[in-house]
């Protein structure tokens, strides 16, 4: 058995009271208890965790130290041979990042008839959309529309979302689930056909729509499929490590660095489409994270030593619910849906302490509590977590639910012994996603002109945090979008002559007000060398 005393001790009280705690409706906080508990015990309230940025657009304001130490990097192209004449690849579009928005892009703008590459740190498919898990909501339910799918976003980002983007997000949704669904992805669906849906934290109705509990690797393998079936060129273990200008200060495409030997090439575009996602991988104020290892906040340097402004890079999401125990997969996660149908959350003594699907925020802040003041959590080794009553669902639903719909968690955990269908699970929150980001118009166009972005390093559509499902859609919608908008543009610009000089520029202000000992930027993969 590989659960310590006090935790089979905890186990017993959570197994004695699960009768009564499924029959318990908890009661959902008001406003005011919400604001108390995110200020007092969300990550993002954490001022020591904050510095202030210096240079650049957004000069003035907070941002994790750790993106700041990559802000005030020294970038890496001015320490390489960079022969700006010597163009290796030249391109309409160019698409940087591998995941669902840089394919659906790629997609979209082959259909509109450009020639566009994709260029990938990784391969084409290692990216936040493969790890994605609960599902993609959309408004494509006889009861729901896009206006209530709206009001669920805002309110669930404080109502701080750029309402254009939330406009397109929830009218695009229902066409964007229809586009997959054609493409080949193997949502689940009732016997009649239509498509089973269910509730994600902070939604008025069921619009997440799943393939399993593997609902990204579904997405992904489809978009995936249909890039290479186009013959869409993916240049793998490439990374773009600085944005090219022209004269006019237009995006004109970007250096490239092969991963593994090393070569500097470079790839003049049109219009480039930044889709280089997440940055769990940062590992901001030391959590743990649900990430890809490339997520490493590279797009938002490369587009704001270029000139882009950032929205909202100083709020972050802590999943409420990732692996907590056992160490091995410690921070992985563990998806909404285990709550979506029906798994509460519960403490040391037994005690539901929250409703099960409060906002995001909301929920890992209550965590957080419930584990530190309230001294209600269990010892895991690596700190404390609470319990996610996992045999809740076999109880409420009937025997093999769980397997049925959570088959990867449940697999994931027996490869250590647990089985989560007759046992609960130790949770706490895991660096899940980047609510800021890039901001953008409602066309995908970043600050410098033909340089689009798409996906997570998007600011602005999610507000200062975002609901389960909507992160799926919005590379779908946002990424079809930057693709069909890049391509349009494409067909009306001449590129001028190459350069870095912003690069140089940027340096130089680092200099002058007195930044040293920089970190090589972008950081482009995670540094877990022990140090001795
Ligand atoms: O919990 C989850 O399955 C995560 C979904 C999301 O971040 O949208």
């Amino acid at each position: 058995m590989i659960f310590t005393e006090e935790m089979l001790a905890s186990m017993k009280k959570v197994e004695a009271a699960r009768a009564a705690n499924i029959a318990l409706e908890p009661r959902r906080m008001t406003a005011e208890e919400k604001d108390a508990l995110l200020k007092k015990y969300h990550p993002d309230y954490r001022d020591d965790a904050f510095v202030t940025i210096r240079v650049g657009g957004n000069a003035g304001q907070k941002a994790p130290e750790e993106l700041n130490a990559m802000l005030e990097g020294r970038p890496r192209v001015l320490d390489m041979d960079v022969d700006l004449k010597n163009v290796y690849y030249d391109v309409d579009v160019l698409v940087i990042g591998g995941g669902g928005a840089g394919s659906s892009a790629a997609i979209e703008a082959h259909e509109a008839g450009a020639n566009v590459m994709i260029a990938t740190k990784l391969r084409i498919g290692d990216a936040n959309t493969m790890m994605a898990e609960g599902g993609i909501q959309a408004a494509d339910k006889p009861n729901d529309s896009p206006a209530r799918h709206y009001l669920d976003v805002m309110g669930g980002g404080h109502y701080c979302n750029r309402p254009e983007l939330v406009k397109k997000l929830v009218t695009d949704g229902p066409g964007a689930i229809q586009w997959l669904n054609k493409l080949g992805v193997e949502f689940d669906k009732a016997e009649d056909g239509t498509m089973i849906t269910t509730h994600g934290g902070g939604t008025s109705r069921k619009r997440m729509h799943a393939a399993a509990d593997y609902s990204g690797a579904e997405i992904m393998r489809t978009l995936r499929d249909e890039v290479l079936n186009r013959g869409i060129p993916v240049v793998d273990f490439t990374a773009a490590i600085e944005l090219i200008l022209d004269e006019k200060g237009h995006a004109a495409g970007a250096v490239l660095l092969n991963m593994e030997t090393g070569e500097v090439r470079v790839a003049r575009a049109k219009c480039v489409i930044l889709a280089t996602g997440g940055a769990g991988r940062m590992h901001y104020q030391g959590f743990p994270t649900s990430n890809h290892y490339g997520a490493t906040a590279d797009g938002l340097v490369l587009a704001y030593r270029a000139g882009a402004k950032l929205l909202y890079q100083d709020t972050l999401q802590y999943h409420p619910t990732g692996v907590a125990f056992p160490k091995q997969i410690y921070g992985a996660l563990v998806t909404e849906k285990v709550r979506s149908i029906g798994a509460k959350l519960i403490n040391a003594e037994g005690e539901c302490f929250m409703h099960p699907l409060e906002t995001r925020d909301v929920a890992a802040a209550s965590i957080i509590r419930e584990c530190s003041d309230r001294g209600k959590g269990v010892h895991t080794g690596a700190g404390q977590a609470v319990w996610l009553d996992t045999p809740m669902i076999d109880a409420i639903h009937g025997p093999g639910t769980l397997e049925k719909r959570l088959p990867a968690m449940l697999r994931m955990y027996q490869k250590f012994g647990i089985d989560m269908r007759e046992t609960p699970i130790l949770v706490y929150p895991t660096l899940h996603y980047q609510n800021g980001g890039i901001e953008i118009t409602v066309d995908g166009q970043s600050g410098v002109e033909n340089l689009f972005v798409a996906g997570e390093a998007v600011g602005g559509i999610h507000g200062r945090n975002r609901l389960m499902g909507n992160s799926l859609l919005d590379i779908i919608v946002f990424g079809r979008n930057a693709g069909q908008q890049a391509a349009k543009k494409a067909r009306g610009v001449t590129v001028g002559e190459l350069s870095i000089e912003h690069a140089k520029r940027y340096q130089e202000n680092l200099e002058k007000i007195g930044v040293k000992d920089q970190a090589a930027s972008p950081k482009l993969l995670p540094d877990y060398t022990r140090k001795f």
